[in-house]
């Protein structure tokens, strides 16, 4: 499917007109693809962060709620690095974060009340295989988002994000990991997969959540 995404076209730093549009997709469709939405001085300082951390920092990601995270290089071979406010950068993310779920609380009812997210980074050959990421019943994950940091993609690295609308489409809505481009989705209604990437992939993926009163355990990442 082929559709010109949403692009910012905001000189003055505020991301409101993103955020609006952001609302206004999910009501009518349930996702938003927007390039260049992400202020670029928060893209650069965040790139710039990400180059501090030591690949040490990185832990590969597992699948799965259990406490017990397994390791499966068949569905992934990321490696990921969670945000908190401690550093500059992670502050700056997380104040524009704030920013965008009040518009969202606002304007969707969803009764988002936190977030959690972590850099990936996907080395050449790695994928994601088509998942979501959260399952109905026992969702307290509601909206997806995911935002990239590479600069220069072309077509040949590959490693698109490929967004299914339903579980049965196959075919899917491709997405160039570009500087700049935030993804969201509903965490429930949208598998998704990382195509295999030819060389270095950075992203943030990020997760609003409601509260869940049945949720007695730690919720690792999945
Ligand atoms: C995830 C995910 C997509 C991407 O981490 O759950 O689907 O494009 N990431 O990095
Ligand atoms: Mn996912």
């Amino acid at each position: 499917m082929i559709q010109p995404p949403n692009t910012n076209n905001e000189t003055d730093g505020r991301s409101d007109h993103i955020f609006e549009r952001i609302v206004t997709d999910i009501n009518t469709k349930g996702y938003s693809i927007n390039q260049a939405a992400l202020p670029s001085a928060l893209g650069n300082k965040l790139a710039q962060y990400l180059n501090t951390i030591s690949g040490d920092d990185f832990d590969h990601a597992g699948i799965g709620r259990d406490l017990e995270v397994k390791r499966d290089e068949l569905v992934r071979g990321d490696e990921i690095c969670w945000i908190t406010g401690e550093s500059d950068a992670g502050k700056d993310w997380l104040h524009w974060i704030a920013e965008m779920q009040l518009y969202i609380n606002r304007g969707l009812f969803l009764g988002l009340f936190s977030f959690e997210s972590h850099f990936s980074h996907y080395a050449t050959g790695d994928f994601y295989r088509r998942h979501y990421d959260a399952f109905k019943g026992q969702a307290n994950r509601v909206l997806s988002m995911v935002v990239y940091l590479n600069s220069d993609w072309t077509q040949e690295d590959g490693g698109e994000l490929v967004l299914y609308t339903n579980s049965n489409d196959v075919e899917g809505i491709t997405v160039t990991p570009s500087f700049g481009t935030v993804v969201v989705f509903l965490s429930e209604d949208f598998p998704h997969e990382v195509l295999t990437t030819h060389r270095d992939r950075y992203s943030i993926a990020g997760w609003f959540r409601i509260n869940s009163s049945t949720n007695d355990r730690a919720d690792p990442p999945s």
